[in-house]
Parts: structure tokens; C-alpha cells; sequence
């Protein structure tokens, strides 16, 4: 794919995953309204990131991306923003203490509004209404009225994004995530568990590494790295009539970016390489990432990469893996060796959880144990391989959900109607989220030890 790129070259490729709207004419009114709004992020944060992302293609540093599968206008609250936000912060103080190594934070937040779908319909009792696509293209509820597309939702999705965005800046620069507070982020309601108390006793000799780093004159006043944090941004970029309504050129470097998030990934049912997902994504500057499931072969996964980075520069491209517990053994090692051939930088990711999802119960849902098992192949075929296994990628959340089944407190298949109030697919609640970075945290360890230079003797 070549040719002269513009921020809405993308128009004139073939695209799927599209919602029609009744109404064009309101639809690039709203376009050309947002068009005026000002940019969520700004092009030297996401050059930033680039650079943190680099040190991660080169095994100096571990990427951390969760959120929410979809988030909704329903449940908006700062209190559900904050209580996401306190368990990646949890996990990445696990990873970052238990591995001794940095975490580059992303969250699946603040711009994470639309989904694609296996079908574009959907029938109850002979009643067939467009699938609902994510709150800012249409309403979860199966009426007409709220499955339609509506432009607005465009504009409603933009300001929640903004304020959402604002709080995870205060939270993450604002001293709410100052290291002598970690005791604090554990929610209540997990308090008693065993991954509670095992990051309890982690805070505790957390705390007096601090009490020595004090003594030694480095404080939170003097290190701002104590007291603050780098939180980043990140969602599909599947309404691209959003996307290129936030892209503006960077008055310092003349390059395009998406300036709706940070980083922006394209989703495994949108990677065709001649279709307009990829075109728009091969123009900005952000970090991009893609999934790669079981379908990716190995010549096509370098053609996207090469389309997406044709520099190679470093923390420019992420691939996410998807396979499923069952196959990543099996499909990930051809990817990996191909990538490593052909001397591509990339930053590997794992998201264990797309290709987990079951049905139970009338539920989608998906198996603790097939989440892990997933990881442990992904460690397992980059250690086998030589490469670095650099990252995951999770849908999680702070609230005490049952949407996945098992976990230090068993969220059994029968209790999934307690709590399932997700608007999309299943995700971790805070102690299944922490149990898998432990987990993380133990495997990275141990790469890291073997990546380690080998002492001499006697040193
Ligand atoms: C997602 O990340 O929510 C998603 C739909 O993933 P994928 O594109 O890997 O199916
Ligand atoms: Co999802």
C-alpha cells in the first residue's frame, strides 16, 4: 500500500466493521464540529510513549495495557475511572518490584467507545435490529431508538473522553499515585484475598526501601519519579471518521497525529491490508499497534508492519497476539522467527483474551486458567525463541464484577448473573487482575535473568 497519504485517503478503500447512519448530512456536521475541538493529547506525549516503547522492543522495559473491553456513558463515575486506574497500578507496581523492571502504563480508557462485530445484525424473538457497536455509535438496549447510529454520540463520547483523560492526569501527576501510598489502592472488597495480602507484604518491604531511599536523600520531593506517574492512552481506532476528525499536524515536527489518544491499535477483524484501516493507520505519528490472531500468516504480518513502519523505527509498531490457550503455541513461533529473520522491531504483546471467550450459562465469559495458560505460552515461545516477550494487554477493571469464571475467589460458572455488568465482553475483576500480574511478574523474572549478563566468577 502506497500513495500519497492523507487523513482521509482512508475514504477511498474498501472498510468493514462500519455502522450506516440515516443521516450523512448530520454526521459530517458533527465531523466538522470536532474538527474544532481541541486535541485530547498532544504529539510530543505520544512521542513519549514512542521512546518508552522502544526501550520495550529492546527488552529494557515491560508494557502494560488494560481497561475495559467497551466503556459506556452508563457508567460513567470518577469512582469507577479511579478504582481502574489504583488495580494498573497495582499490577504495574507488582511487575515493576517483582521483575525490577520499568512498566510502561497504557489504559484501555478515555476514547475506548467502539467494537466491532461478528454480525451486523441481531434477532430476538424475530425482531432483527443493527448489533449494537459501542456507545459512541449506538445504545446497548434492543429498541430501534437506541440501536440506530446517532452522530451525536460522537460528541458525548469526545467530552467523556476529556474529562476522563483529565482525571487520570491528576491522578497519575497529582500525588495520588505517590509509592507511599500503594497500601492504599487495594479496594475493599478485596482486602481479605490472597493476592491482597500477598501485595500487602510487597508494599510493606516497598516501604521500607523507601525508608532507606529516604535516608540515602532520595525523597518525593527530590524524585519525582516517588510521587508521580506516566499514564498513557489507548483505544481501537475502528470509527475512523472520528479518528481523522482528531488528527491535526504537530506544529514542531509538521507530522500527523491522532491526537484522541496516545496509542491507537487496529483490531484483528480490521487488518486487511488494502482496506482503510490500515491506510489511515499508516500515516500518524502515535504508536500503533495491531491484533495478530490465529488467521495472521507470517509473509502478510510482515507486509503490515512494513506498511505501518517503513522507517523500522523502534516503539513505533505493537503486535498483540491473540491465539487462544490452545494454539499460541503452535502459532506464535512462526510469526516470531519470521519477525526476527527479517530484523523488524516490534514490541510482542499478549492479549490472553479475545481468543478465550466461551459461553456459559447464556453468558460470554472466559476461564481464568485459560487466561494464565495463554500467558505462560507467550513467555514460553519467546524464551524458546530468543525474543522478548515485551508486554499484555488485559480487559479489566476496578469493580468487583463475575464475568470471568475462577481465581483465587472462585467466581464459579453459576455465579456469573451476580455481577455481570459489562457492555461488551467479560473482564478481570481487581483480584483476578492482580493474580495474573503476579503471575506476569514471576515469568518476567525469569526472562530477565536469562537476558541478564552472566557473572563472572569471583564478582
Ligand atoms: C478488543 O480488543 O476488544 C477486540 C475486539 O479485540 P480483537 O480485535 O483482538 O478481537
Ligand atoms: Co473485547
Amino acid at each position: 500500500m502506497t500513495g500519497k497519504w492523507s487523513p482521509d485517503s482512508w475514504r477511498s478503500k474498501p472498510i468493514v466493521q462500519v455502522p450506516v447512519y440515516p443521516d450523512a448530512a448530520e454526521l459530517n456536521a458533527v465531523e466538522k464540529e470536532l474538527r474544532r475541538y481541541p486535541p485530547l493529547v498532544f504529539a510530543g506525549e505520544a512521542r513519549a510513549l514512542k521512546a518508552s516503547l522502544a526501550r520495550v522492543s529492546k527488552g529494557e522495559a515491560f508494557l502494560l495495557q488494560g481497561g475495559d473491553c467497551a466503556e459506556s456513558f452508563a457508567e460513567f463515575h470518577p469512582d469507577n475511572i479511579r478504582d481502574t486506574f489504583r488495580v494498573l497500578l497495582q499490577m504495574a507496581i507488582i511487575l515493576t518490584f517483582g521483575a525490577a523492571c520499568p512498566v510502561v502504563k497504557v489504559g484501555r480508557m478515555a476514547g475506548q467507545f467502539a467494537k466491532p462485530r461478528s454480525s451486523d445484525n441481531e434477532t430476538i424473538d424475530g425482531v432483527t435490529l443493527p448489533s449494537y457497536r459501542g456507545d459512541m455509535i449506538n445504545g446497548p438496549d434492543f429498541t430501534e431508538a437506541d440501536r440506530i447510529p446517532d452522530p451525536q454520540r460522537l460528541i458525548k463520547a469526545y467530552n467523556q473522553s476529556a474529562s476522563t483523560l483529565n482525571l487520570l492526569r491528576a491522578f497519575a501527576q497529582g500525588g495520588y499515585a505517590d509509592l507511599h501510598k500503594m497500601h492504599r489502592w487495594t479496594l475493599s472488597f478485596i482486602a481479605k484475598t490472597p493476592q491482597a495480602e500477598k501485595y500487602q507484604e510487597m508494599a510493606d518491604r516497598l516501604q521500607e526501601t523507601l525508608a532507606f531511599m529516604a535516608a540515602c536523600g532520595l525523597t518525593a520531593e527530590s524524585t519525582p519519579q516517588i510521587r508521580e506517574t506516566d499514564f498513557f492512552t489507548a483505544h481501537e481506532a475502528l470509527l475512523l471518521g472520528y479518528e481523522e476528525a482528531m488528527t491535526r499536524i504537530d506544529s514542531t515536527t509538521g507530522e500527523w497525529y491522532d491526537t484522541s489518544a496516545h496509542m491507537l491499535w487496529i483490531g484483528d477483524r480490521t487488518r486487511q491490508l488494502d482496506h482503510a484501516h490500515v491506510e489511515f493507520m499508516r500515516g500518524i505519528g502515535n504508536p500503533v499497534a495491531f491484533k495478530a490472531g490465529p488467521t495472521m500468516d507470517p509473509d502478510e504480518l510482515i507486509r503490515l508492519i512494513d506498511v505501518l513502519n517503513p522507517s523500522n523505527e523502534a516503539g513505533h509498531v505493537t503486535v498483540i497476539t491473540r491465539m487462544g490457550a490452545e494454539q499460541v503455541e503452535a502459532k506464535l513461533p512462526n510469526l516470531v522467527r519470521k519477525v526476527k529473520a527479517e530484523g523488524r522491531n516490534v514490541v510482542w504483546a499478549c492479549d490472553p483474551m479475545h481468543a478465550n471467550t466461551v459461553s456459559a450459562g447464556g453468558f460470554k465469559t472466559r476461564h481464568i486458567d485459560r487466561i494464565l495458560e495463554e500467558v505462560r505460552g507467550f513467555f514460553a515461545v519467546h524464551r524458546a525463541e530468543g525474543t522478548y516477550a515485551g508486554g499484555v494487554h488485559f480487559e479489566m477493571t476496578g469493580q468487583d464484577v463475575t464475568e470471568c469464571v475462577g481465581g483465587a475467589r472462585a467466581v464459579t460458572e453459576a455465579r456469573l448473573g451476580d455481577r455481570y455488568h459489562t457492555h461488551c465482553d467479560p473482564r478481570l475483576n481487581a483480584s483476578q487482575a492482580l493474580e495474573l500480574a503476579f503471575l506476569v511478574a514471576e515469568a518476567l523474572k525469569i526472562e530477565r535473568d536469562l537476558r541478564a549478563p552472566v557473572a563472572l566468577p569471583g564478582r
